[in-house]
């Protein structure tokens, strides 16, 4: 990007996006984005040297991959650039791999990339911030994690554990599923609009206090926080229903008729084909996502037999083919 437009989005981020929202009609190919052949050949360089990569058992090894800004001069510069468009332009953008490594070479780049745009977070009680999303073989609702099933639908944000939630959701394709799971985005600034134009009431309460669980960081603990909040009047959402209820739930607080009515009518319009824009993303890709202004969802999905994870493919040495694998980090500038 021109220093010059840059310079632009950047001011722009403090006040409002600059392009209009988007809808099921955004063009997949004008969300790509490409390493400078430069920064692609920096990555290499590290990567290749790096002995993490040497008789790898555990995939958060990966977090020992640090980033140099001595050695990724180049390659932050394209990262930086890519996040003054995002913030700029349709709040998200997916990043095409580096050619020429390895799976697990592959899959250190969201991690870099994560580096690059700030201060990552903490996602689990293990301490993780390099994050497999997998399918554990367990149910949301008998209380595992979304990402460690194989369910799809419920539209969300990512910042939902914890009251200090975060800027940018890095998510990381390292093997698709044999069958489904195509991500699916929505603008919240589309969102926002319709339920303004068509549901004011429901959209006053939608910005009013619910209560959430620290799930999955610090069980048994809550917070409250609206599902919107309007700052500089950009709308910026937390939500994730299956949380809302459970939490609600666990504290013996009922949700009122009130807020299901809300919250049944932001499901109705998340629900609207005419506002999902459905990709899925190929072995290596990784999409940058602002958290709070896009939400996302999945198709089911349904891994090949005899595929296994990647923590049972390191840990044994195998060579075996891999289930659905993605990785996701979370950032804060
Ligand atoms: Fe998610």
């Amino acid at each position: 990007m021109p220093q010059v437009l840059v310079g632009f989005a950047a001011f722009m981020m403090d006040t409002e996006t600059a392009s209009p929202p988007w809808d099921a009609t955004l063009d997949a190919a004008s969300v790509l984005r490409n390493f400078s052949p430069e920064a692609a050949d920096e990555v290499r360089a590290l990567l290749g040297a790096h002995p993490a990569f040497n008789g790898m058992t555990d995939p958060q090894t990966l977090e020992s991959v640090a980033l140099d800004p001595e050695v990724l001069p180049t390659f932050m510069e394209d990262i930086r650039a890519m996040r003054e468009e995002a913030w700029g332009g349709n709040n998200f953008v997916v990043i095409q791999p580096v050619e020429g490594l390895s799976l697990e070479q592959q899959m250190a780049v969201p991690w870099l990339i994560g580096q690059v745009l700030g201060h990552t977070l903490v996602q689990n009680q293990q301490g993780h911030r390099y994050y497999i999303i997998t399918d554990r073989g367990g149910r949301i609702e008998e209380g595992a994690r979304y990402s460690q099933t194989s369910q799809g639908g419920s539209f969300h944000t990512d910042g939902v554990n914890q009251k200090d939630n975060y800027e940018f959701m890095v998510l990381h394709c390292a093997v698709p599923a044999a069958e489904g799971g195509d991500s699916i985005l929505l603008d919240g600034r589309m969102v926002y609009d319709d339920l303004r134009e068509n549901a004011p009431p429901e959209l006053e309460v939608l910005q009013q206090d619910f209560l959430w669980e620290y799930k999955g960081v610090r069980p048994g603990e809550f917070y409250h926080e609206p599902i919107l909040r309007l700052v500089e009047g950009n709308p910026q959402w937390r939500y994730l229903r299956d949380y809302i209820e459970e939490a609600a739930r666990l504290c013996g607080e009922p949700l009122s008729a009130e807020a299901v009515a809300a919250l049944d009518r932001l499901d109705e319009s998340l629900a609207n084909p005419a506002f999902q824009f459905r990709f899925k993303l190929d072995a290596g890709q990784t999409a940058v996502v602002r958290d709070r202004s896009v939400f996302h969802g999945r198709n089911p999905f349904r891994d090949a037999p005899g595929t296994v994870s990647i923590e049972e493919r390191l840990a044994a040495g195998l060579d075996a083919p891999l289930k659905r694998t993605y990785c996701r980090i979370w950032v804060n500038p």
